[in-house]
């Protein structure tokens, strides 16, 4: 019946009308203008008012075709004050856990749908590899295993049980393809990266939910090798439609058929940018206003067919049908928002959550905090209270003033400092000094301005060391028996158009992280920052121990303090390397090694903490690796067992690693990748035999000719506690 509903409608469209259907647009151009004048199919980033006004005047359009509400609910519903607030993607991703991972997601659309928006543009599938890059904390890691697992988790998270799930929100599998294989960490720089390149990294955790059916993908910004994604022939129609036979709707990313002529200079107007874009595949076009004419103009030249047109315009209207929007638009529901946003099961979900994504990097045996021993804490550190940076990108407690979003109230949000005061309990005493800033801003000229007046982009000025608060913070950590120094970014570091040039904490922090140490009390540094960043040898050195907490979300103070005082353990993994040194970049994993790469002349290449780590409270130990079917068929399944031993005091739940080396290839190859995850809950003394399972279909390279393939021979299988050669144990299995 969709099919013949689509067809009947598209049937009694003008080709103002269809063209209107393909544009998402922002309310800046003003809501009447949009349904009205361009017959807009969907639009971005509306508030509450300007939303009720779009409905009404879609409503007595010509056809009454329903609007179609978009939104960024990064992790959480950024936009609406009060939502949850989850600890950002990337923090997410240290839980290895895509069953967590679809629960939130569940959770967040359960927010999302009471507040009139359909489809969030999340989850972002892109792989951090050089961390300069400003998008790193909207991402799951470096891993394309583990990107593909969490991102499936997600998105079948948000959509629910289907199109007519009234509880569930279209995803977004974002941004096809390859937006973060960056030069020099830029944002939307051009992609230099072969097909194989592609296939081998970037494409299969987007190949993975395309056949799972995420419902819509997000066209990136970049060119690969002089062709803009939005035009890609090759990578929409051939991979992405073609071999994976993907029949979702395609959305450009802001503005991506403008730039084909402004930046990117193809074309020589709007009527053959727009032509190129629908030739390619595109069914919605986010925020190009010069497409309505563009487009028609394109069709009256000849250089579209109005067909193509037809068929785009039927894929978005399908999405509407399917989702009932014609019988019911799913219009913002007070009584709905009252039961469910920010409600207990979800607060309770997000501290799970923020425990899970917390990563414990290093530890003198200070940690967890005995408060039978502790009379005083010193909370330094300028991210110690500050809830912006709690919430991370996405959301805020301040607002943006040039976004709609007005900030999410101060109380609902825990900073560190907030949950170590809560949770010391009453014979401690919790002093706090900022110790240090960061940065300071200044309007950028050159940026341009929005229609509000707002600037479009700011200068950051690092903060010079402040020799009156350092001294606070030295006083603090004197009369403390424990620091907690809580450093790391703040939001105009972090996001789009905002990669830095270093990876160094900015501003006064390591000078106030050098004359804290300097006392000899034992100081926690806690990293609550969007991105891995470097610390210099002599926070190394004299650190007692090194957590990074992300940025945890709305219930990250508690989880942070629960874990410190060994309320809780953790159980957090890196899903992300850890430089020494920003030279290092890209530092990930599963690189390519050549022998003369292994050093640099004047540093190791040895990354500070590897992809996989974390500590816990206990020790573990892994023995006894057999594999249980040393023979298998290339369509067959790998098994195997280990013993994980927890030979500590304390619980844990383990995080076992399974990696698989193709030990000759036709191509080069990574050393490891990542297959396989368990995780195993073990009580102190407590020993388990832990089943193992891999494909062997997914024991693939990507050989010369493009293809992926299992190439039949010898594997080793490597199973540990993380990345590091040095912790896994290795056996071996044939394939024929
Ligand atoms: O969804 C985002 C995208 O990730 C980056 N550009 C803007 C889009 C809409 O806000």
């Amino acid at each position: 019946p969709t099919a013949t509903r689509v067809a009947d409608l598209v049937g009694r469209m003008t080709l103002p009308e269809k063209v209107g259907q393909m544009m998402q647009m922002h309310t800046y151009e003003g809501v009447d203008h949009l349904v009205e004048q361009w017959h807009v199919g969907s639009i971005l980033h509306a508030s509450p008012d300007n939303l009720a006004r779009a409905h009404a005047l879609a409503d007595r359009s010509r056809l009454g075709i329903p609007l179609l509400i978009g939104e960024d609910c990064i992790h959480g519903h950024s936009f609406f004050k009060g939502a949850t607030i989850f600890p950002t993607q990337l923090g997410l991703a240290a839980s290895f856990d895509p069953e967590l991972l679809r629960r939130v997601g569940r959770a967040t659309a359960r927010e999302v749908s009471t507040t009139g928006i359909h489809w969030t543009f999340s989850p972002v599938l892109c792989i951090s590899r050089d961390l300069r890059w400003g998008r790193v904390s909207e991402t799951f890691g470096e891993d394309p295993w583990l990107i593909g697992e969490l991102a499936s988790g997600l998105f079948r998270g948000y959509q629910g049980e289907g199109a007519s799930d009234r509880e569930g929100i279209l995803a977004t599998a974002k941004h096809f393809a390859a937006y973060s294989e960056t030069q020099g960490g830029r944002d939307a720089s051009e992609a230099d990266v072969s097909r194989r390149k592609l296939r081998s990294w970037y494409l299969p955790p987007f190949e993975r939910v395309a056949r799972e059916g995420c419902r819509t993908f997000m066209l990136g910004y970049q060119a690969i090798d002089g062709t803009p994604i939005t035009i890609n022939d090759w990578l929409l129609n051939d991979v992405l439609r073609g071999e994976w036979g993907y029949d979702g709707m395609l959305i450009t990313d802001w503005d991506n058929v403008g730039n084909l002529v402004r930046e990117q200079r193809l074309f020589p107007d709007y009527a053959e940018a727009a032509a190129a874009a629908v030739k390619a595949g595109n069914d919605m076009i986010m925020t190009t206003p010069d497409f309505f004419t563009g487009a028609q103009e394109a069709v009256a030249r000849g250089l579209l067919s109005e067909s193509l047109i037809d068929a785009a315009v039927s894929r978005v209207l399908a999405v509407k049908f399917d989702m009932g929007l014609f019988e019911d638009q799913r219009r913002p529901d007070p009584a709905r928002q009252a039961e469910v946003i920010a409600c207990d099961e979800h607060t309770a979900l997000n501290l799970e959550a923020a425990r899970r994504s917390i990563v414990l990097l290093h530890n003198d045996a200070v940690l967890p905090l005995d408060r039978s021993q502790v009379a005083q804490i010193a909370v330094v550190g300028p991210n110690a209270d500050d809830p912006d940076v709690t919430l991370g990108d996405w959301a805020g407690a301040s607002g943006q003033a040039d976004w709609l979003m007005e900030g999410h109230p101060r109380e609902q949000i825990v900073t560190a400092l907030d949950g170590l005061r809560a949770l010391a309990g009453d014979g401690i005493a919790v002093t706090h000094a900022r110790g240090a800033d960061i940065l300071t801003t200044e309007v950028d000229p050159a940026g341009g301005f929005f229609p509000d007046g707002q600037p479009r982009a700011q200068i950051v000025v690092p903060c010079a060391p402040d020799e009156a608060l350092i001294a606070q913070a030295v006083e603090a950590a004197r009369t403390a028996d424990v620091v907690v120094a809580v450093v790391g970014d703040r939001g105009e570091l972090v996001g789009e158009a905002k990669s830095t040039a270093t990876l160094e904490l900015i501003g006064a922090q390591i000078a106030m992280l050098d004359a804290v140490l300097a006392t000899g009390t034992p100081t926690v540094v806690v990293l609550m920052a969007s991105k891995p960043h470097v610390l210099p040898p002599s926070v190394h050195a004299k650190a007692a121990a090194i957590v990074w907490a992300a940025n945890p979300g709305m219930q990250g103070g508690t989880a942070l303090a629960e874990i410190l005082f060994g309320d809780v353990e953790p159980t957090g993994r890196l899903p992300i390397s850890f430089a020494r040194h920003v030279g290092q970049q890209p530092t990930f994993y599963n690189q390519i090694d050549a022998q003369h790469g292994i050093r640099y002349a004047d540093l190791t290449q040895e990354p500070a903490w590897v992809f996989g780590e974390g500590l816990s409270y206990t020790t573990v130990e892994y023995t006894d690796l057999t594999v249980l079917t040393p023979e298998v068929a290339a369509d067959g399944t790998v098994r195997a067992e280990v013993t994980v031993a927890n030979t500590g005091t304390r619980p844990t739940l383990e995080t076992v690693q399974v990696y698989v080396r193709d030990v000759t290839t036709s191509s080069t190859w990574a050393d490891r990748e990542l297959k396989a995850v368990r995780h195993v809950r073990l009580a102190p003394g407590e020993s388990a035999r832990v089943e193992l399972e891999v494909e062997a279909a997914d024991c693939t390279i990507v050989d010369a000719r493009e293809r992926r393939v299992v190439e039949p021979g010898e594997f080793a299988l490597l199973v540990g506690p993380s990345s590091r050669r040095a912790d896994l144990l290795v056996s071996a299995f044939h394939v024929s």
